[in-house]
């Protein structure tokens, strides 16, 4: 309105410069796109890679993703009594927002996870255990453990705080070169050194009690990662974060979000298991001698291959798991000897001998999760009752008055342990994976970068697993992929990216 004709140009100067960084963050033109990548494994790191490349490649790249096995990897549904629940990776955080964008980007519908009670047991009796009562929970609480949980909350909350500074950077473009990097970016040294020392030696040093590590905070390291306090602290943080409320799940199975991150990214499946990967020097239509991937990979009982520009590998790279062979490269690829928790996964449908836990009357007991201390006598980490993927409320006793539970153990239940915590069951679905990584402080983190244009998304795992770990470090390989290509090198690695963003709008 009494604005002066210099201040409007000024101002529309400085709309201008904005814009400018906006559309070309780089400084060049982007060379043309690679004509074919390959992405090896349909899990969640593997298909949101496939949709980010598409979001940055376009559509003219010819996208394969190869699977050996089902589109979804670790997350997968098992059917008991002629329903599906989830069998792997179940439970996400309210704050893991690139799940929660694929989500709503699919059409797909969120289901809220259980909210029963939890117990937590020793081998002899239940040393916690929640009430219907909030208050009294928190009475209870206090009681055992002072202010501690408060304290754990507040610990866990500024580390999801610094953690979410990942979605403003990737909404940016920028990329990291190295798992070590992005963690630094996101929290400094501090961040660094959580993946240095082990949960047990943070906690100690914050001051929390024996008490309170064994019988509150082990017991959820144990459900959720099959093992105890000697596990690095981030992955410590993560687990924690991870026994918060508001957690949720993909209505009809987290699969869901593979099977439509591959639709929408118009990947191509190619049923087969990636065998080796070697560089070579193929002349292109273009005439010009241009350095590919071979692929080579068995489908059924024939061995074939094809040439990539680029490849991400979106699976844990290890003898066990992978089995992929770096074909003389020069220098060679390093190898990674990750070793990979086992934990079985058992559904079972019958009676609780609620008993073992507790002396009051059978319809006296209204836990629906119990979790276990570090005892050696147990051979059980968690047990809790579970809804089917389709079921959106709460759940609901069959016809028999029966659940299903599904326990968490290292080790294949035999029907005499089964028997142990149950007065009889009609049914037990097993299902064994290579779960997580072992995890033993100090991780070092495999690389990103494994060739010139060869990713690798699974190294994150190192820090912790989870699906939205994966697709960060999917968004973050495709973003890596793209600039590389380009040589966009200002939107790797940038120090300083919080201040540097903070002042941006
Ligand atoms: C029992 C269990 C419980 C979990 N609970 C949770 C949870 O509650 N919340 C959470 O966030 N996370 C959880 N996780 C972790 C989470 O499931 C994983 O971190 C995540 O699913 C990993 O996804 P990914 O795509 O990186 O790997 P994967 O899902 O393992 O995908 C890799 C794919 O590559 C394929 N593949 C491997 N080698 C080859 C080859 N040579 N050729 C072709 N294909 C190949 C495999 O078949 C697989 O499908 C859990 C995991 C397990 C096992
Ligand atoms: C963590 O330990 C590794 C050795 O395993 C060391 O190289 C690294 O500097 C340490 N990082 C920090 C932040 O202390
Ligand atoms: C890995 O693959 C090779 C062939 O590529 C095979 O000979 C070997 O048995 C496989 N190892 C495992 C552990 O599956
Ligand atoms: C239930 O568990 C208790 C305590 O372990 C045991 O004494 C009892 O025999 C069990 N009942 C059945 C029917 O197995």
């Amino acid at each position: 309105m009494g604005s002066t004709t210099a201040e409007l140009f000024s101002s529309l100067l400085g709309l201008w410069l904005l814009l400018c960084s906006c559309v070309c963050p780089g400084s060049a033109e982007p060379r043309p796109p690679p004509d074919k990548i390959a992405i090896i494994g349909a899990g969640i790191g593997g298909t949101s890679a496939a949709y980010y490349l598409r979001q940055k490649f376009g559509k003219d790249v010819k996208i394969d993703l190869f699977e050996r096995g089902e589109v979804g990897g670790r997350l997968a549904t098992t059917a008991v009594a002629g329903q599906d629940y989830e069998s792997g990776g179940s439970i996400i955080h309210p704050l893991n927002l690139h799940m929660k964008r694929f989500v709503k980007d699919l059409g797909l519908s969120a289901v809220k996870g259980s909210d029963g009670l939890m117990g937590v047991y020793n081998g002899e009796k239940l040393v916690f255990e929640e009430s219907h009562w909030f208050i009294i929970t928190m009475i209870k609480l206090i009681w055992h453990y002072g202010f501690q949980f408060l304290r754990m909350h507040m610990w866990v909350e500024d580390m999801l705080d610094k953690f979410m500074r990942i979605y403003r950077y990737q909404s940016h473009d920028y990329a990291f070169s190295s798992v070590e990097k992005l963690l630094h970016a996101l929290g400094g040294d501090d961040f660094l050194q959580l993946l240095n020392r082990t949960l047990l030696e943070t906690l100690e040093k914050a001051g929390f009690s024996e008490k309170f590590l064994n019988e509150i905070v082990t017991p959820v390291m144990r459900s959720n990662y099959g093992q105890s306090m000697g596990i690095n602290s981030f992955a410590g943080a993560v687990s924690l974060a991870g026994a918060e409320s508001g957690l949720w799940a993909v209505e009809g199975g987290n699969k869901l979000v593979c099977l439509g991150l591959l639709q929408a990214s118009k990947g191509n499946l190619i049923s087969g298991s990636v065998m080796y990967i070697e560089e070579k020097t193929r002349t292109k239509q273009t005439g010009n001698p241009t350095k590919m991937y071979e692929v080579v990979y068995q489908t059924g009982s024939e061995i074939r291959s094809d040439f990539y520009d680029i490849v991400l590998v979106a699976t844990p790279l290890n003898r066990k798991m992978s089995n992929i062979t770096f074909l003389n490269f020069d220098p060679p690829i390093e190898e990674f000897h990750q070793y990979y928790q086992h934990i079985v996964t058992t559904f079972i449908k019958g009676q609780l001998n609620t008993t073992v836990f507790s002396s009051r009357a059978l319809d006296q007991f209204d836990l629906s999760a119990v979790f276990t201390t570090d005892n050696p006598d147990l051979f059980i980490n968690s047990i809790g009752i579970v809804s089917p993927v389709r079921e959106k409320d709460n759940p609901k006793p069959s016809t028999d008055g029966t659940y299903v539970w599904k326990i968490f153990s290292q080790d294949i239940l035999t029907k005499q342990q089964i028997l142990k915590y149950f007065l009889s069951y009609d049914c037990a679905v097993k299902k064994s994976w290579l779960a997580y990584p072992h995890y033993k402080p100090p991780e070092k983190c495999p690389s990103i970068i494994l060739h010139d244009r060869l990713y690798y998304l699974n190294g994150i795992e190192c820090a912790a697993s989870a699906m939205e770990m994966s697709a960060i470090a999917a968004h973050n390989a495709a973003l890596l992929a793209y600039h590389r290509w380009n040589e966009y090198t200002d939107m790797i690695d940038q120090e300083d990216l919080y201040e540097k963003l903070k002042t941006e709008l």
